[in-house]
């Protein structure tokens, strides 16, 4: 207890401490007997101003109460994504996973992680690399992220790519293409030319493919952007909170969409969410009907299905983990939807 008080106390030391070394300018050289004047050092950053934009109690206890509320930072998944035979989920769902991950080059291979604990301040920020030039929340990686999916190299040039290495698909309709044979009633079947093998109930991006989605590479259809890709994420996801949207709670904040939908009162703007809505229930009943899908549950039946029908599957599961409502990519969200429809003959 004490120790851990001590460290307390040793940072706000350093932080006073570096607060006053970066408010003053630059040290000036040292006054020589017979020397001259060393030269002035480059201005620094104004300290106490600076660091206290972020370093203030009442600041941090904001972000932390935001976060609480987070899906990170209720963090459902994180026991049942830790242990053993978990190597695999590791990387997006826990802490030690995502370090682990990002200190080996090319993205490390995981190893099972036990007693893992939530995605937390420090799996998304690193130490300050320097207190001398602009000072930022120090971010731990924002380097472009290659699909794991398709090897896309997504790349919004910000923060934005933080998020990226987790919020991405983790399958390709491609592999499933792949597939040439399917376990039907215990018996291996070869999938006939011209049909999809559906080898899981499970089969689709898996949970978060958001990143895909705004880059415009997830499901069957034309690829295209919209103005919103440009915004990445944290444009509309963090920025200004109240306290249940925005910052770091993680939510989209309806105060994120007025700059450019001046009097935006909700998310479904031009009634877009309604008719995504629509469509997808449509689509739903379709599948459940031709025996795709399990009504209750939505899971998929292993089996094979002619291309058009699994096109359809798959835009669908794709659409419906996107989790935007037709928000991400509206173009491209469309075209994903004609063609589902397309498949199922609606
Ligand atoms: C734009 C916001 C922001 C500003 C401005 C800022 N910081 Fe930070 N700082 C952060 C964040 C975010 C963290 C990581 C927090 C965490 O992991 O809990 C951090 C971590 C730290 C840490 C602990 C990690 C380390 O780098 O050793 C120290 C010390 C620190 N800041 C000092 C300062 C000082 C001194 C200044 C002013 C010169 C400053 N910060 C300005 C956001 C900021
Ligand atoms: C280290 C991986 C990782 C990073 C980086 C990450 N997330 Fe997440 N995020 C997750 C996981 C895992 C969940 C689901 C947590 C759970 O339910 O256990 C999640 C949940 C969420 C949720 C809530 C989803 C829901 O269904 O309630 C939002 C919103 C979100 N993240 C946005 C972001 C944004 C925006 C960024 C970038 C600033 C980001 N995430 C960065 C892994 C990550
Ligand atoms: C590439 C990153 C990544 C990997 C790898 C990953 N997940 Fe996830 N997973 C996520 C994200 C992000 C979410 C949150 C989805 C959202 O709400 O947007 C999530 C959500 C989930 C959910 C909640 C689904 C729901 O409908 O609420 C479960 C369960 C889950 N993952 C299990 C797993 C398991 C098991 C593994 C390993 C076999 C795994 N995940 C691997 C990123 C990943
Ligand atoms: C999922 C990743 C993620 C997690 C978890 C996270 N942050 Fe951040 N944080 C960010 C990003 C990204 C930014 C930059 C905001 C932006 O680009 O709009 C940021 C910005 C900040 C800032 C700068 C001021 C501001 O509000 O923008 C502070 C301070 C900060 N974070 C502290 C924290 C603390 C404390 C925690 C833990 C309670 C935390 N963060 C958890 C991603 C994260
Ligand atoms: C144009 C603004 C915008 C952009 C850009 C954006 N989102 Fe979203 N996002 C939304 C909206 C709006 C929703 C739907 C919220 C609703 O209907 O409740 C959403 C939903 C989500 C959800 C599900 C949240 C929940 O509560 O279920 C996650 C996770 C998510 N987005 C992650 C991301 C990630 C990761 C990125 C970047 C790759 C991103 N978003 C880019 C606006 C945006
Ligand atoms: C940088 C500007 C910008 C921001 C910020 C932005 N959008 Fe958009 N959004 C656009 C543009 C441009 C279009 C295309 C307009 C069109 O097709 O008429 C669009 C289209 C849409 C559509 C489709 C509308 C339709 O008629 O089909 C929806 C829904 C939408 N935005 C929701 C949001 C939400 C929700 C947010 C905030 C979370 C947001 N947008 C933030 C620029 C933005």
């Amino acid at each position: 207890m004490m120790k851990k008080m001590y460290n307390v106390l040793l940072g706000v030391a350093a932080i006073v401490a570096m607060s006053f070394f970066v408010s003053c300018e630059g040290p000036a050289g040292p006054a020589g007997t017979d020397g001259v004047d060393g030269t002035d050092g480059t201005p620094g950053v104004a300290g106490n101003l600076s660091c206290l934009e972020c370093h203030t109690q009442a600041g941090m206890d904001a972000i932390e109460n935001e976060y609480a509320t987070s899906g990170h930072g209720l963090a459902a998944y994180v026991a049942y994504t830790s242990g053993a035979n978990r190597a695999a989920c590791a990387q997006c769902h826990n802490n030690e996973g995502f370090l682990y991950y990002l200190s080996a080059t090319p993205g490390g291979v995981v190893t099972d992680i036990f007693n893992a604990t939530k995605v937390s301040c420090e799996t998304c920020h690193g130490n300050h690399a320097s207190l001398e030039d602009g000072i930022e929340a120090p971010i731990r990686t924002i380097a472009p992220v290659t699909a794991i999916a398709d090897g896309t190299v997504i790349d919004f040039g910000n923060n934005s790519n933080l998020c990226a290495n987790c919020h991405q698909s983790r399958a390709s309709y491609a592999a499933s293409e792949a597939i040439d044979s399917v376990k039907v009633g215990g018996v291996m079947v070869k999938v006939e030319a011209g049909n999809v093998g559906i080898a899981s109930s499970r089969t689709g991006p898996h949970h978060g493919p958001q990143a895909n989605m705004l880059v415009g590479v997830l499901g069957y259809g034309n690829s295209a952007t919209h103005a919103h890709t440009a915004l990445g994420c944290t444009s509309c996801h963090m920025g200004e909170s109240n306290g249940t949207e925005g910052g770091h709670t993680f939510f989209p904040s309806i105060e994120n969409c007025k700059g450019c939908h001046s009097g935006a009162t909700d998310f479904n703007i031009d009634e877009a969410q309604s008719n995504f809505d629509t469509r997808m229930a449509a689509i739903r009943a379709k599948l459940v009907e031709k025996g795709i899908i399990v009504d209750a549950t939505g899971l998929a039946v292993v089996g094979q299905y002619p291309l058009a029908e699994f096109k359809a599957y798959w835009n669908w599961i794709s659409l419906k983990e996107d989790l935007s409502r037709g928000v991400h990519n509206p173009t491209y969200i469309n075209t994903m939807l004609t063609v589902a429809e397309a498949g199922l003959g609606l």
